[in-house]
């Protein structure tokens, strides 16, 4: 599966967006405000690292307790995938436990991810792969 970005989570996303900024990271999509999960979302990317900025916006969003936990700081690495299903099914028999069911997600395009943990490994996602 080929890497598609780097998800990092962060309090303060203004804040945060400016510090990357400042590091050479140029925004290629604006900030999205995901209405299911609770967090704003923006792109940015520097020499082909894309990185995606995400901070809980509501009390309840999906990284609110995760955020608590690990406070500021890189969280998963999303892979692209031809059949979100099948990749799911494969890191299950893998170890993997699923942590966020395939659902659509306005920040990318409406295509589906979806969240998996492993005991060694931490979060991945996944997302469908096409335009
Ligand atoms: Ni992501």
């Amino acid at each position: 599966m080929k890497i598609h970005h780097l998800g990092y989570l962060v309090k303060k996303h203004d804040k945060a967006l400016k510090e990357f900024e400042k590091l050479g990271f140029e925004v290629t999509q604006d900030t999205v405000f995901d209405e299911y999960r609770g967090i704003d979302i923006t792109f940015l990317a520097k020499e082909g690292y894309v990185i995606e900025i995400v901070s809980p916006k509501e009390k309840d969003s999906v990284v609110s307790e995760l955020f608590k936990k690990i406070g500021n700081s890189p969280y998963h690495i999303c892979y692209e995938t031809d059949d979100i299903e099948k990749s799911a099914a494969e890191l299950s028999q893998n170890g993997y436990v699923m942590w966020e069911e395939p659902h659509e997600a306005v920040a990318m395009g409406g295509k589906r991810v979806c969240f998996l943990v492993h005991p060694f490994m931490g979060m991945i996602e996944l997302v469908e792969a096409g335009e």
